[in-house]
């Protein structure tokens, strides 16, 4: 039975885990390379911004069933199970950038020669299929001189979502457990019987490399999704009086289908699925198969960049000259995150007019102005965005822009006008000035008939 759980790299998954264990029942010491976030932490805040996760650290530093450290030593002498959470980034060529997780490897092995105990390893990094069998069990007993038996190794994928990290932690519609032997999967198996205990999730238990395909087969899966319900918005836009949400609904109701991820917009950003996509497209080449499926749903993803570039056009006349108000720059609501952020996509497509760009994002203006320095103007309040605009876009739909009516826009803007990219107004509230929104047939043709 394994109670001291080790974690390394505390980012967007890490963190949120290790505080999760430290908060039931398990001694948990986190490890992160990064001496300015170890320090950050030790103090109680997070670098990151996640439902509920800094009372969760505050908590159980306090409780002391959580410690962070820089040293793996430290590490793998205090745990007996550790979770690899390091970061898998691209490569330009969109294959993964497996540096990190072979780094963390190395050092876990070269420390576990020195360290005689049973030690298990899961790698819950996004890798491709293929890596836990091959390349990390090699780098493992090469640098450790152990014998599987002597250690053990499962590849665990997550499912987190960006914002909701804790929640889905603790309350996951699966766990995928792909280990490499019995022993391995029989102590995984236990954490989590321990962790969930009456409401124990479904488990699948499969080999390292069926895991592998399932964790890239469902971000595939769902940023496919995405792109088909775009690729239906794109068409409503051209039929008068048609609706994607009203498609979106109507699909939806099909149990088989589901309506979660049929929200048209501008499209699927953040830190996995841009980066899962290519991996996986990038794998199929690498296995002599071309994904013409997968192709098409990037292709998809970007037109939706130029699809609200033109709609913009259309609805002012024009850009150049104009003042455009960009609500929202995060990848999506709830998270401070920009990475791959289509806002900011859309910020940097419509920078190529000679345009003026005002931004307002509640939690992602600092990260936001790392990418588009001193291009645009940063606002504190809506209001201030909005002030003396040409084109309002909402490009993130955060809760609190919902409250965005048309005298509002009227009091503030030199010309009203709003484009919906998330599709978060109903168009009937603003009748009274110029308003387009993804995936809406245009509204002077809403008399003619089809
Ligand atoms: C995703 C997966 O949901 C999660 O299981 C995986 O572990 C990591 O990747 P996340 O990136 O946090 O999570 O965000 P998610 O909520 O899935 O949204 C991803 C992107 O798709 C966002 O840019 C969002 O705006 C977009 N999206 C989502 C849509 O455009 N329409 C939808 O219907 C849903």
């Amino acid at each position: 039975m394994i109670n001291r759980i080790g974690v390394v790299g505390l980012g967007y998954v890490g963190l949120p885990l290790a505080c999760a264990f430290a908060s039931k029942f398990f001694k948990v010491i986190g490890l992160d390379t990064d001496s300015e976030k170890i320090e950050l932490i030790k103090k109680g805040e997070t670098p990151i911004h996640e439902e509920g996760l800094q009372e969760l650290l505050k908590k159980v530093l306090e409780e002391g069933s959580l410690k962070v450290t820089s040293s793996y030593r430290e590490m793998i002498e205090e745990s007996d199970a550790c979770f690899v959470c390091v970061g898998t980034p691209s490569n330009p060529d969109g294959s993964v950038d497996l540096r990190y997780i072979k780094e963390a490897v190395e050092i876990i092995g070269e420390t576990l020669r020195w360290v005689d105990k049973y030690f298990l390893l899961i790698i819950r990094s996004t890798i491709p299929p293929g890596t836990t069998s091959n390349l990390i069990k090699n780098i493992l007993e090469e640098r450790s001189g152990k014998k599987l038996g002597q250690y053990g190794l499962c590849f665990n994928p997550e499912f987190l979502r960006e914002g909701r990290a804790l929640h889905d932690i603790f309350n996951p519609d699966r766990i995928i457990i792909g280990a490499i032997d019995e022993k391995s999967r029989e102590l995984l198996l236990d954490i989590y019987k321990r962790f969930h205990g009456e409401s124990m999730p479904p488990v699948l238990i499969t080999s390292p490399i069926n895991a592998e395909l399932i964790k890239y087969a469902s971000n595939v899966f769902l940023a496919t999704k995405i792109s088909f319900i775009n690729m239906i918005s794109q068409l409503c836009q051209r039929l008068p009086n048609a609706d994607v949400k009203v498609v979106a609904d109507g699909i939806g109701m099909d149990k088989r289908i589901g309506r979660e991820f049929l929200d048209a917009g501008l499209g699927w950003g953040g830190s996995c699925f841009p980066k899962d996509v290519k991996a996986f497209l990038k794998f199929g080449e690498e296995m002599g198969l071309r994904l013409k499926l997968v192709e098409s749903i990037i292709e998809i993803n970007e037109s939706q960049i130029e699809n609200a570039v033109k709609l913009a056009k259309e609805l002012v006349g024009g850009l150049n000259g104009k003042r455009i108000s960009i609500l929202g720059l995060a990848f999506k609501p709830g998270t401070d995150d920009v990475r791959e952020s289509r806002a900011i996509r859309l910020i940097e497509e419509l920078l190529k007019y000679d345009v003026e760009i005002r931004v307002h994002d509640p939690k992602a203006l600092e990260k936001a102005k790392k990418i588009l320095g001193d291009g645009v103007t940063y606002c504190k309040t809506i209001e201030e965005c909005l002030t003396s605009s040409d084109l309002c876009i909402l490009a993130t739909e955060w809760p609190e822009y919902k409250e965005l009516n048309q005298e509002l826009l009227r009091k503030y803007m030199r010309n009203p006008a709003l484009l919906d990219c998330r599709r978060l107004y109903d168009p009937e509230g603003f009748k009274e000035i110029k308003f387009a929104a993804i995936g809406l047939g245009l509204r002077e043709m809403k008399s003619m008939r089809v």
